[in-house]
């Protein structure tokens, strides 16, 4: 599904990230990317959704090289994606409903048909009867769930999410470790960077570890959730 043939990435003036890297990752897989602060793991993601431009290597999703692809084929790649950033980017100006509603209306998907949809991805993250409140009145972990619904709205096949636990005591991160669970059981890829991996330690996953400019990849780890 996503699969990187020997791509190595350094920003401008900087040093390797890493070099020559190659792994793939499959449809339904639920996946950590591990790694120290500064190791890569946020650049990794942007990588794999297009947002950022590897220095060298292929990148392939669904078999479709990402760095081929004409400009204007790129928005239609991102709605494949639902993206959890590391610092939620929700607009604090609107309410939860319009946070989730956001994404769809860029589609053109508008009035009872969007708002169905708004209604029920937040009704699958627990936030229905939230769907009036602004973000600042939300706590972390609501926020982050908030964040969650945005970016399953559009029902992408790959979600990813930077650090979604960050800032978040143990048992609200196990409450958004089982939800992306809960996305990844109906079949939807998962991949989340964290660098505090104690916390899902019951999970089952595959890790993708970055150290000294190269990537590890390990087998799923046998839990239960
Ligand atoms: N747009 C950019 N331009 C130049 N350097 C960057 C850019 N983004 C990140 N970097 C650098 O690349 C390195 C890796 O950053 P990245 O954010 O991918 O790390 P990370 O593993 O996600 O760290 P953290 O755990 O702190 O989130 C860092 O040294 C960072 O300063
Ligand atoms: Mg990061």
């Amino acid at each position: 599904m996503i699969s990187f043939n020997n791509v190595s990435m350094r920003y401008p003036n900087s040093a390797h990230l890493f070099r020559q890297v190659s792994f793939s990752i499959e449809k339904g897989d639920f996946v950590l990317v591990t790694g120290q602060s500064g190791a890569g793991k946020s650049t990794l993601l942007k990588l794999m959704a297009g947002i950022e431009p590897p220095s060298s290597g292929h990148i392939l999703i669904n078999e479709q090289d990402i760095s081929q692809l004409h400009p204007n084929a790129i928005p239609y790649l991102r709605r494949r994606f639902g993206l959890v950033f590391q610092d939620h980017k929700l607009l604090y100006d609107r309410n939860s409903f319009d946070n989730v509603a956001l994404p769809l209306s860029i589609q053109g998907i508008t009035g009872e048909d969007a708002a169905r949809r708004v209604r029920a991805a937040l009704d699958k993250v627990g936030l229905l009867n939230k769907e009036k409140a602004m973000p600042i009145t939300l706590s972390g972990g609501e926020q982050q769930r908030l964040a969650i619904a945005r970016a399953v709205v559009s029902r992408p096949s790959i979600v990813i999410a930077d650090e979604p636990t960050g800032g978040l005591d143990k048992t609200a991160s196990l409450e958004i470790m089982q939800l992306l669970k809960a996305f990844n059981d109906v079949g939807v890829t998962v991949i989340i960077a964290m660098h505090d991996v104690a916390q899902v330690s019951t999970i089952a996953y595959r890790t993708l570890h970055i150290e000294q400019q190269t990537i590890s990849a390990m087998p799923a780890q046998a839990g239960i959730l």
